[in-house]
């Protein structure tokens, strides 16, 4: 199968660090849970702009980051002149027991089939080395994912399952693919993690960063009117005291290289 890593997604890493910075703000406890020691050889795997890799840094390990996006390659290293950032499909990694550690945050969800990059990530640490990751979990954004297909086919408009971008899976699916490809899974958790999104237009700035590939072959003007009636009908439930509240669900887990 092939990735559906961001394929077609063109990613503006300006906005990206502008208008979605809550990506990597949410994610101290990530960073928490990887605990990277002194001169631990770490790999930041789908680092988007850079922002975790140089707090990995920060703690004295030895990081390399890579991401699909050349977008984001370019501002992560004009960001952080001091760390190696790397163009790289997680699907195609070519490390050979090389790291420390693994650590994914919000990047995982766009990666299909999950058991080739998980079989990457394996051949990448070292034994004893352990993977750290954070992503979308089932259910993810559900809420404003139904609206978004009941909308597009109200227009009468089709909409394929294929066109849906992310995986989002269980901890009991994903714990399995791990165990799959030799992981020891010491850690598995699944949670609710409401998400506020910035200012009135946040709910149709996320879809147009993150969810373009719903509107493939929809024409601009339509699909303006369908995310008004997107927003028209989810105000009630995701605009709160002023804020777009998106409904993410995460997974967290860590697996051990024995
Ligand atoms: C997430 O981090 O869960 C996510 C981000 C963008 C699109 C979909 C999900």
């Amino acid at each position: 199968m092939e990735s559906i890593h961001i394929e077609e997604c063109t990613w503006d890493a300006n906005l990206y660090d502008t208008k979605h910075s809550f990506v990597s703000k949410y994610a101290n406890s990530i960073v928490e849970l990887l605990a990277p020691k002194h001169g631990e050889k770490i790999l930041d795997l789908g680092c988007g702009t850079g922002d975790l890799a140089n707090i990995i840094y920060e703690y004295g390990a030895d990081i390399i980051g890579v991401d699909k996006s050349e977008t984001m390659i370019e501002q992560a290293s004009s960001k952080y002149p001091h760390i190696q950032f790397m163009v790289q499909d997680a699907v195609s990694l070519d490390f050979h027991s090389k790291f420390d550690a693994v650590f994914s945050n919000a990047a995982l969800h766009w990666v299909l089939p999950a058991n080739k990059a998980l079989n990457g990530i394996y051949q990448s640490l070292k034994s004893g080395g352990r993977f750290v990751a954070e992503f979308g979990g089932k259910g993810n954004v559900q809420t404003i994912t139904n609206e978004m297909i009941q909308q597009i086919k109200e227009k009468g408009l089709e909409f394929k399952n294929e066109q849906f971008p992310w995986f989002y899976p269980s901890i009991a699916e994903y714990s399995t693919l791990m165990e799959k490809v030799g992981f020891r899974v010491t850690f598995a958790q699944h949670f609710d993690r409401p998400t506020q999104l910035e200012g009135d237009d946040g709910l149709k700035n996320w879809i147009d960063m993150f969810a373009s590939h719903f509107f493939n072959g929809i024409p601009k003007n339509t699909k303006n009117e369908i995310i008004v009636n997107i927003e028209n009908n989810l105000k009630n439930t995701l605009y709160k005291d002023g804020h777009w509240i998106a409904d993410y669900k995460r997974i967290r887990v860590v697996g051990m290289k024995e």
